[in-house]
């Protein structure tokens, strides 16, 4: 790895911005899940420790309106990283203006503060959307709050905002340091290296509704994977593109073509699923069955069925690197949860496997099967490690400066 490392910087009485990913499902102030605010101690653990500042910045959600601000205020996230982080953390209920320089100004080493929402920025100015649009001043202006910029916030990478590339633009052309975070650094270790660098067997395995939403990633892994196993909603386009029936199960007309392409270049590489459980409607109290072979009229596949389990877990026993982003199947319900329970059991049990899961419902099965602990990295990315994943050069990580 090439970037420049926060352990690489010296942040002793220094004012370190940190932009972090805090975009956390909540709810009437009520968090759903912490798992990003965890993700970033060790970065702000680190400051703290080395007698820096960090003065933290992040976005949650998306604001339209005036009424947006009250649900999306950084408060409650603030306080649980006080929580969390087992000390003392500011919320400055502003992010930009004479509280946020004065709160700057009062910092002693050691100090935490979050500043509020990137993107309150995003309404009442003159420039239109001056957070995710990158309104070069006020990347400017966060900028000239700091003597160092680090970009730990993996969840935005994929943007061109104002307080990722923005400001690290301002930092370098103020001839300031621009460096990674430890997630950061963690998520472009293992994502990275696995779409670069794979220890072979690599098997990647694909799931969720669309194919749409999968298309880049297959066609960027097909020639660096041994196996891409594909299930949930998105198989049966495939398997309708091999002249299976596919009763009413979720199927994406415009991607037919794509997907018997696909199949063709990808040849026996792509792994379908050779059995299914289908109901006869979208609900855990449908009746269901097991069908092997065309799927009736009257029916839609809900999630992979014992043999294809079988058959998926015999592809994953031999495998050194595996890349997980996507259910097998409606794991939502009970009745349907089978096929992605199973996939992350076989994940958990592999020996000397790099195990890499990303996407918001494998990581929801990886917590509910608590195996997440037997996982060697669970990406804290959605859009932004898809797209990585697909190859592409993300805006926040170019940004950084490298070694
Ligand atoms: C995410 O949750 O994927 C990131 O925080 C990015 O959020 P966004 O899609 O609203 O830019």
């Amino acid at each position: 790895m090439t970037k420049l490392i926060i352990s690489d910087l010296d942040v002793k009485d220094k004012k370190v911005l940190v932009r972090v990913d805090f975009n956390v499902p909540i709810k009437g102030g009520v968090i759903g899940d912490d798992n990003r605010i965890v993700a970033a101690l060790p970065t702000i653990q680190y400051i703290i420790d080395n007698g820096g500042k960090a003065i933290l910045l992040s976005h949650l959600g998306r604001i339209k309106s005036d009424a947006d601000k009250k649900e999306l205020t950084l408060a409650p996230v603030a306080k649980r990283l006080g929580e969390v982080l087992k000390r003392p953390v500011t919320f400055v209920p502003a992010n930009e203006g004479a509280a946020v320089e004065k709160a700057v100004a009062d910092m002693k080493d050691g100090d935490v503060i979050v500043l509020e929402n990137t993107r309150f920025q995003d309404i009442d100015n003159d420039f239109g959307k001056r957070e995710s649009k990158n309104d070069p001043k006020l990347g400017a202006y966060w900028a000239s709050l700091g003597d160092l910029y680090v970009n730990d916030a993996f969840g935005t990478a994929h943007r061109n905002h104002a307080s990722n590339v923005g400001i690290a633009t301002a930092m370098k052309a103020a001839g300031k340091q621009v460096a990674a975070g430890f997630l950061m650094e963690k998520e472009i270790k293992f994502l990275g290296n696995a779409v670069a660098n794979p220890v072979h067997p690599f098997v990647t395995i694909l799931g969720g509704a669309k194919v749409s939403d999968k298309i880049g990633v297959i066609m960027n892994l097909i020639p660096k994977s041994d196996h891409i196993l594909i299930g949930g909603g998105m198989a049966y386009t495939f398997l309708a593109a091999q002249g299976h029936k596919i009763g009413k199960s979720l199927f994406e007309a415009d991607k037919l073509d794509l997907a018997k392409k696909l199949l063709a270049e990808a040849g026996d590489k792509l792994v379908l699923p050779v059995d299914n459980i289908a109901a006869t409607e979208f609900s855990n109290d449908a009746s269901h069955e097991v069908v092997s072979d065309d799927i009736p009229d009257n029916e839609m596949g809900l999630d992979i069925g014992p043999k294809s389990i079988k058959k998926f877990k015999e592809v994953l026993k031999d495998a050194k690197t595996v890349v997980w982003n996507g259910p097998m199947g409606a794991f939502e319900m009970p009745n349907f949860a089978e096929g992605t329970l199973e996939v992350g059991r076989a994940l958990a049990d592999l020996k000397g496997a790099t195990t890499i899961i990303g996407g918001g419902d494998s990581t929801a099965a990886a917590k509910k099967l608590g195996i997440a602990p037997k996982i060697t990295h669970i990406s804290t990315g959605g859009g932004a490690s898809l797209e990585y994943l697909e190859g592409k050069t993300l805006p926040g990580i170019a940004c950084i400066s490298d070694k």
